[in-house]
């Protein structure tokens, strides 16, 4: 599909799965290729045809929502963020959950791709913060709406490319090579649970989390209106005092209520 055509397609159907086009604008060209292919094995002649489709067979919106699915990510994506959480943010809250007679720090990342996210902060854990606080168990939740990252999730295989970030004696100790590919050793496993599920549906009602990671996602990609429900269920999912983290070029919306940014220009912010 020509990318002009895709770019009014996309602009029409975004909204009405209250998405952001403007989320969408630099990957576009991966969501237009998979768009073009959907068109083709429906049959169809073109795009003007595939807006009929979708107007006269509502299941097809489901279909093109999950085509919108976007699932690049790497190991310690945004290093300044990952330095800021190892300098002081998790020692911070390990602190408060010494005080507080807690045995645990609980984490989710949401949206996690193949892992690679909740891996990073796992490594983080071990190599740098554990020994500071052996008393305290690292628990991290990891959801993620296509199987077929969870699958993959649960696998712990990587190309290099996909951890290329990690300092090098990282790689070496946490991961055996097999076939190009670098495994994480299930050691480093233990702590992650994955989980299926969309984001917007409640994780878990008993838990609360102390870091919630929500990288480009929600505030990448999702309208305000499911941005601030989004928020307002994160109210209830967050301890006070808790930190939540997005995206490097994320910024929770205008007007956010009870969350203060931890220091300007980091996609921080602390629960109020
Ligand atoms: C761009 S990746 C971000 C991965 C990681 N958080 C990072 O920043 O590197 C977004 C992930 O969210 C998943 N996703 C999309 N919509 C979702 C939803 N409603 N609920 C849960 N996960 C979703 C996608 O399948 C994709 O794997």
């Amino acid at each position: 599909m020509k990318d002009e055509i895709c770019i009014h397609f996309l602009q029409w159907a975004l909204p009405q799965m209250q998405l952001r086009w403007q989320g969408f604008r630099r990957v576009r060209k991966q969501v237009c290729k998979r768009i073009g292919q959907r068109i083709s094995q429906l049959g169809l002649a073109d795009e003007a045809a595939y807006r009929d489709y979708l107007r006269s067979q509502a299941p097809e919106w489901q279909t093109l929502a999950a085509l919108c699915h976007v699932t690049i990510s790497r190991f310690y994506r945004d290093k300044i963020v990952f330095n800021q959480l190892v300098s002081e943010l998790i020692p911070r809250l390990c602190e408060e959950r010494q005080r507080q007679g807690e045995q645990c720090l609980h984490c989710w990342s949401a949206g996690c791709a193949r892992g690679e996210e909740a891996y990073s902060l796992v490594l983080l854990w071990y190599f740098v913060l554990q020994q500071h606080y052996p008393q305290i168990a690292l628990s991290i939740t990891a959801t993620e709406i296509e199987p077929i990252m969870i699958q993959q999730a649960r696998k712990a295989c990587y190309p290099f490319s996909s951890v290329k970030n990690l300092p090098a004696e990282w790689r070496q100790m946490a991961f055996t090579q097999s076939n190009s590919h670098y495994c994480l050793h299930p050691d480093y496993q233990r702590p992650v649970t994955f989980l299926l599920g969309d984001v917007e549906q409640a994780v878990s009602t008993q838990q609360s989390y102390q870091l919630v990671l929500c990288r480009n996602l929600v505030f990448t990609y999702f309208s305000l209106e499911r941005q601030l429900q989004f928020l307002y269920k994160l109210q209830y999912l967050l301890s006070a005092g808790g930190v939540l983290v997005l995206g490097a070029h994320e910024r929770l919306p205008e007007g956010s209520n009870g969350w203060r940014q931890w220091r300007q220009r980091l996609p921080i912010y602390i629960r109020e």
